[in-house]
Order: structure tokens, then C-alpha cells, then sequence
């Protein structure tokens, strides 16, 4: 199979906490290209947030290097810059500002990118007419059920168009209809954009559905392969 050009790169990455006594992450060399849709499974603790958190730069390596096409990551300040541009994140926790409504949860993403108001209006509300809810712009997320403000989630990770996508267990904190709809709209979004996908799932059938598997234990990344694709043979119905 050829692989297309790697996206990003991480090379002996190594996440130490308390002076080393705990070892998150170590020597883990990874190699994601553009356009894959890859799963990330392991127990719990095995160090899967704090591999995406190297993905995101959320939080940056103790030892080794992480890559963006080619060129090394070095500043906060600079991972800063890619998350606004370039990377969209997806949370268990939704992490949704509680004093504001859907559209402007969405909107913030799109604040200091030099995008005018009125474009971070328009991008916003396409963003969450994708995910279903235009009903509920107006609405703050306590007055939203769990499914939908994880809708709200993705529609905030997707409306900056990121080359990468990444969520640590989206479906944590959902009842398997929600679950099942924000799965299908990230693999959905994945499909037809050619985003790259890295999704954290304890879910066999939601790994299944993506075209690598990369297995993680004690901290470093003990299987890794890429696999057909399984398709769902419908998408579920909402009656939305
Ligand atoms: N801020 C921190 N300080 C100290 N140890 C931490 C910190 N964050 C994570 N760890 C430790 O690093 C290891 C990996 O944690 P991580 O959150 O990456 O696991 P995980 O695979 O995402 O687990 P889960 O499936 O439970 O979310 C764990 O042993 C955890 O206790
Ligand atoms: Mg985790």
C-alpha cells in the first residue's frame, strides 16, 4: 500500500511525571499520514490521552521530537498556532463554556484567526446544521442533553476545516444511540473531507471501522497495523 506523506511525526517520544517515577509514554516512534483514520486502544493508564496529547500539543514530550510535515514542533506558542488552524479536538467531557450558547461554543474556535464576525457566523452555524442541531443554536449546554452537546463538541473540532481531527473517547460519556451518531459523524467527516483521524475508543467495533489499529501498553505502542476498513451498513436513525 502506498502511505501518503506523513502529517506527523513523533520519534522517540518519551512523558515522564514526578522527576520520572512515572513513565506515561516511552520511545514511542509513530508515524501518522495524511488521510488515515486510526484508532488508539489500550487498558486503562496505558498512556493513550497522553499520546494524543503529544498529537495536539497539548502537552509537549519530556525526551524525543514530534513533527508536523517534516519540521519539528518545538514552542507552545507554535502548537498554539496549529490547533487554531490545523487541528480540531474532540473531548469525553464535551468542555463546552457553560455561559455560552451552542453558536457561540462553536464560534470561539474561529476567535483571532482573522476571520471576520460575520464569516465565524456563517462557518459556525454550517458547522452545526452538519451535525443536526439547528434547532439548538440559541441553547446553553445545560440546556442541551449529553448527545447534543457533544454534537456541539464536533461542530466546534470541525469548523476550523483541521487536517487533523483528533478525539480522546468522544463516546465516554454518551448512551449508545448518541454514541453511535457522533462516531458515524466523525467517520462521516473523515470520508468525505479526507481529514486525518485518530479517535481513542475502548470500542473493538468502532477500531473495526477505521483503517489502522495502533495498540498501546505500559506506555508504548505494542501492535500497530492497518486493516480494510469495516462499513456500516446503515446509519442509524434519529428521527432527526
Ligand atoms: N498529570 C499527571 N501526573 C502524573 N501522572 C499522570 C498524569 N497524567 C497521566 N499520568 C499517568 O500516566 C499514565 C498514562 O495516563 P493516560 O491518561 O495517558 O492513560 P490512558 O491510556 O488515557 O487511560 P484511560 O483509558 O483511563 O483514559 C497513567 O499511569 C497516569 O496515571
Ligand atoms: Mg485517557
Amino acid at each position: 500500500m502506498t502511505r501518503a506523506h506523513p502529517l506527523i511525526r513523533l520519534e522517540g517520544v518519551e512523558r515522564h511525571y514526578d522527576d520520572g517515577a512515572i513513565v506515561a509514554l516511552k520511545k514511542v516512534d509513530l508515524v501518522i499520514a495524511s488521510g488515515e483514520c486510526l484508532a488508539i486502544l489500550g487498558p486503562s493508564g496505558s498512556g493513550k490521552s497522553s499520546l494524543l496529547n503529544m498529537l495536539s500539543g497539548i502537552d509537549m514530550p519530556t525526551k524525543g521530537q514530534v513533527y508536523w510535515n517534516d519540521l519539528p514542533v518545538r514552542s507552545r506558542k507554535e502548537w498554539a498556532v496549529l490547533r487554531g488552524s490545523e487541528i480540531g479536538i474532540v473531548f469525553q467531557e464535551f468542555n463546552l463554556l457553560p455561559t455560552l450558547t451552542a453558536l457561540e461554543n462553536v464560534e470561539i474556535a474561529l476567535i483571532g484567526h482573522g476571520i471576520s464576525a460575520s464569516s465565524r457566523r456563517s462557518r459556525a452555524v454550517k458547522a452545526l446544521e452538519r451535525v443536526g442541531l439547528m434547532a439548538r443554536l440559541d441553547h446553553l449546554p445545560n440546556a442541551m442533553s449529553g448527545g447534543e452537546r457533544q454534537r456541539v463538541g464536533a461542530a466546534r473540532s470541525m469548523v476550523n476545516n483541521p487536517v487533523l481531527l483528533l478525539a480522546d473517547e468522544p463516546t465516554g460519556n454518551l448512551d449508545s444511540v448518541n454514541a453511535r451518531l457522533i462516531i458515524d459523524l466523525l467517520l462521516g467527516l473523515q470520508e468525505d473531507t479526507g481529514t486525518t483521524l485518530v479517535l481513542i475508543t475502548h470500542d473493538e467495533n468502532i477500531a473495526a471501522r477505521c483503517n489502522r489499529c495502533v495498540r498501546m501498553k505500559d506506555g508504548g505502542v505494542v501492535e500497530d497495523r492497518l486493516q480494510v476498513p469495516q462499513r456500516q451498513s446503515s446509519k442509524l436513525d434519529t428521527g432527526k
